[in-house]
């Protein structure tokens, strides 16, 4: 059983599409062991307490400085023994010593094909917003290896989404997660967990 951990932000879409994978069998040979947020008011945390699932806050508010929250977040994450950490919608940046611990065995899933609308500044809406601002008529989404970059790891699994005529950034982050996140994210873990994606070096 491959023990996954999901490290979250917001209201968690992307962690009940994983949650939901594993209960109709899309996602075989994998648990959730832990869900850790830096925000305590991320919905997500609630979703993981409604599985039963263990949900942890940790937020850098309650540390001196970021050297003692990253300690923390890597202590926690190491106590939990995990094959996998997926970043569903974390918005903090990931340590560089948790990157090295844990390369290749960290996935991120970014609301657009890389390389177009990604790296720093690019996230949640703003990626929407570029993406309509542009003129794009394909967009999308990407799961990826997180390395010491922004966005700039290796790519495992993405997949295109149309943009219609009139879209808002609203109604076109509702698409690419509905068409795209929410598919390859549980897709991208199913087959890591049956070994069709390697982990690690
Ligand atoms: C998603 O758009 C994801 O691509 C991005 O953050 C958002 C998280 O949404 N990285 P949710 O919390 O999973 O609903």
């Amino acid at each position: 059983m491959l023990r996954v951990g999901v490290l979250v932000s917001g209201g968690g879409t992307n962690l009940q599409a994983i949650f939901d994978a594993i209960d109709s069998g899309k996602i075989r040979g994998a648990k959730v062991e832990v869900v850790i947020s830096n925000n305590s008011g991320a919905f997500a945390l609630e979703r993981a307490r409604q599985k039963r699932v263990e949900a942890h806050c940790l937020s850098p508010k309650s540390f001196p400085d970021r050297e003692a929250f990253n300690q923390a977040l890597l202590e926690m994450v190491d106590s939990f023994q995990l094959d996998l950490i997926v970043l569903a919608g974390f918005l903090v940046t990931i340590p560089a010593a948790m990157i090295r611990k844990y390369r290749n065995r960290i996935i991120n899933i970014h609301p657009s094909l890389i390389p177009s609308f990604c790296g720093v500044g690019y996230y949640g809406l703003k990626v929407h917003e570029a993406a309509l601002a542009r003129g794009v008529k394909i967009t999308g989404a990407t799961v990826h290896f997180v390395d010491e970059g922004v966005d700039s790891g290796p790519i495992l699994l993405q997949k295109a989404v149309e943009v219609k005529e009139g879209d808002t950034p609203q109604v076109l982050q509702r698409r690419v997660m509905e068409e795209a996140e929410w598919v390859i994210l549980p897709k991208a873990i199913d087959m890591i967990a049956n070994g069709e994606i390697p982990l690690g070096m």
